[in-house]
């Protein structure tokens, strides 16, 4: 089959691989019909998170046809159902998937031992992530093997798209957990860095849990428009002041919740030069992430207000104001979206027209092109917002 291979940084092939197969009773294979690509696609294709090997095939948010069931999933999955793929693998019987902890499943992560020693503990089996959550083959590709897939799995009602419902698997539940995280209140108002499709998926979110305000922070007119026109008030921080717009938009007293969904590669520039320091200490292994949004949300946030986290971070950040943290009583909420907690909510959501996550996509192409488009996304070219490949 046809599939997108990492090979190193900034190496991203469409390579033909081996087909996969039925390894576990409790397996499915599924033909790809939609995937997608996301930031944190882009945070392997920079060689930011370890752990990756060339061969590894892509992608984490993909969707498709069942076309075969292992023995001991046939009860929960039939041929011939579309489904979409949670990119968190979850075994839906140990303790953390009794609680709806999904993404840190404690069985479904086949290289725990060894994430047990990087993390303390191992997290979930992520798909087409890393050998540290499990190695697993991802889902840009003509067809994959789903383990577990009598828990992991989503099942899509035939009237929706594969537009409507591909982004149930990723950044629709991580905007909503984010929303969620912030507890909102109707009086709060709420930041979010970044307006990518997390940050899109974020400010909708807190719309809906009916925030007071949404604003919304990034330097991409394009995105800053998408923003806008859900309802966010935008802020370009390469043409104003983050800290003094924000200390206007709150009458001076800080947003009250405030989402991070950015992550590890923060913009950088000379007009942040905490951004300047962390690149250079990136360049030479000293840090591994660059942590100019999770600063400057400590720095703005309103005292007892929330900090909630969607953006990727890998491993060490220096310079974490932890005083003013601490000293203001700011809450922070992190992790990997549980995705299927969120599942049977978000669906009815799309299918009653409160939410239709399709709004993001910008670029629809296929499978072959998929190294030209990281590229695209990664540089924003053609006002690119969400690309979704069609195997
Ligand atoms: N927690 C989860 O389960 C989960 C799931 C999906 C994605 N993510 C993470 O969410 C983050 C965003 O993903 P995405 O797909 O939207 O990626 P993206 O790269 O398209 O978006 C990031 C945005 O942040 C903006 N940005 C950079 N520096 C900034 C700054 N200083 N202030 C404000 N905005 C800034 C960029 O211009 C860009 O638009 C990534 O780190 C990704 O790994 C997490
Ligand atoms: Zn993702
Ligand atoms: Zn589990």
């Amino acid at each position: 089959m046809r599939a997108l291979v990492w090979h190193g940084k900034e190496d991203i092939r469409c390579d033909t691989v081996t087909d996969p197969q039925i390894e576990d009773a409790r397996d499915a294979i599924v033909r790809v019909t939609s995937c997608a690509i996301c930031g944190s696609d882009l945070h392997l294709f920079h060689n930011f998170i370890p752990a990756m090997l060339p061969g590894d095939v892509m992608g984490h948010e993909m969707m498709g046809e069942v076309v075969e069931v292992g023995t001991a999933a046939k009860a929960a999955l039939k041929v011939g159902e579309r489904i979409v793929i949670p990119f968190t693998i979850i075994c839906g019987e140990c303790e953390q998937c009794r609680r709806g902890n999904f993404s840190v499943c404690e069985r479904t992560n086949r290289n725990k031992a060894i994430a047990d020693k990087v993390f303390g503990h191992g997290t979930a089996g992520l798909f087409g992530y890393t050998h540290l959550t499990g190695g697993y083959p991802g889902g840009q590709a003509e067809y994959i093997r789903v383990p577990f897939a009598d828990r992991t799995h989503i099942k899509v009602p035939n009237a929706l798209s594969d537009d409507q419902a591909l982004f149930l698997g990723d950044i629709l539940p991580t905007g909503w957990q984010a929303a969620i995280n912030c507890d909102i209140e109707p009086s709060d108002i709420v930041a979010v860095w970044g307006c990518g499709p997390v940050g899109q998926m974020c400010i909708r979110c807190a719309i809906l849990l009916g925030a007071a305000q949404v604003i919304a922070i990034d330097c991409l007119p394009e995105r800053l428009s998408m923003a806008e026109a859900g309802g966010a008030v935008p802020i370009d921080f390469k043409t104003e002041s983050v800290i003094e717009r924000l200390a206007e938009l709150t009458g001076g007293k800080g947003p009250d919740k405030c989402i991070d969904a950015t992550g590890l590669e923060a913009h950088v520039s000379i007009t942040h030069p905490d951004s300047i320091l962390d690149r250079g200490k990136q360049m030479m292994m000293l840090e591994s992430d660059r942590a100019h949004v999770l600063r400057e949300m400590i720095y703005v946030c309103r005292p007892a207000g929330v900090l909630s986290i969607p953006g990727v971070y890998s491993g060490l950040v220096d310079k974490m104001p932890m005083g003013m943290l601490m000293n203001k009583g700011l809450t922070v909420r992190t992790g990997q979206t549980h995705v299927n907690r969120w599942s049977d909510d978000l669906l009815r959501r799309i299918e009653e027209g409160q939410i239709d996550p399709s709004f993001v996509i910008t670029h629809t192409v296929g499978l072959e092109d998929g190294p030209e488009m990281y590229r695209v996304f990664r540089d924003k070219q053609d006002s690119c917002i969400k690309v979704v490949l069609k195997p």
